[in-house]
């Protein structure tokens, strides 16, 4: 079995890279980080440098790792050091929304493109994308974060689009969108304050929701955006 984690240096991405170690104690798990090496070694563990905004890059990769039993894309942005996300339209930024699709929308649309391939087989495969609640449409009643939100809800169309796509070429592959809920990690330390008692996980809790949800998925479930507690999440 082999496991391929985009963005496994991240709060959430490194905790499913140890959880895949745990629960698959078969499989061969390569994690990709992009700025920080992480410090996580195993002997089933391989890291690799990506950088998700060169098509180039993601294209050698099937490549060089062959057949993917499950690929999970754990990248994302919410702020940088110069920009938070909107609370008014008035700070819309026309880079920093560019910026917004470049990590949130496009890595998962370019990994289906060059891995699609190493994704289908005669046994189960799956492709996890990790979205956002606020990417959501139909739940958007507080507004603001207008370049998250749109991105996450460009990414969710498009993953949507390709599981249709995928039903009749790769029918035993599972794509889901993965709501992991507020959890505890570098992009939502500034957002945390608030938050009722009890809504922030822990990525590791994080991690183990997602395994859960791998674990009870099956080609019938692709499409689906699905929250860390099971629920299906509306469009
Ligand atoms: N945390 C939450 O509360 C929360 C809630 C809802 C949804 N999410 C979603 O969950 C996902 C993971 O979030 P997180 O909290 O784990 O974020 P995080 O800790 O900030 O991790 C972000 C990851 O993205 C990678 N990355 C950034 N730019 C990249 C690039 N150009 N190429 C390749 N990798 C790049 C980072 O790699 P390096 O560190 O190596 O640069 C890191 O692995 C995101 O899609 C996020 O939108 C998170």
């Amino acid at each position: 079995m082999k496991i391929l984690i985009i963005g496994g240096s991240g709060g959430i991405g490194l905790s499913i890279v140890e959880k895949c170690l745990q629960h698959y104690s078969a499989a061969n798990v390569i994690a990709t980080y992009n700025s920080t090496s992480p410090e996580l070694e195993h002997p089933r563990l391989r890291w690799i440098r990506l950088d998700v905004t060169h098509e180039e890059s993601i294209k050698k990769l099937p490549d060089e790792l062959g057949s993917i039993d499950i690929l999970i894309n754990a990248v994302g942005l919410l702020h940088t050091i110069d920009h938070k996300p909107e609370k008014s339209i008035k700070q819309f930024d026309v880079d920093f929304y560019k910026l917004n699709l470049h990590l949130n929308a496009i890595p998962s649309i370019l990994l289906a493109k060059h891995f699609e391939m190493s994704l289908r087989s005669k046994n189960n495969t799956y492709y996890i994308v990790l979205s956002a609640k606020v990417g959501s449409i139909s739940d958007n009643e507080l507004g603001g974060w207008i370049s998250y939100r749109s991105s996450k809800a460009a990414l969710n169309m498009a993953i949507k689009t390709i599981s249709i796509e995928w039903k009749q070429k790769l029918p035993n592959c599972c794509v889901l969108l993965f709501h992991p809920g507020t959890t505890d990690t570098q992009l939502s330390s500034p957002f945390q304050a608030r938050l009722p008692e009890g809504q922030l996980h822990s990525p590791e809790v994080t991690a183990t929701a997602l395994l859960n949800i791998i674990n009870n998925s099956t080609p019938h479930d692709s499409g689906k955006f699905i929250s860390f507690d099971g629920s299906e999440i509306v469009w």
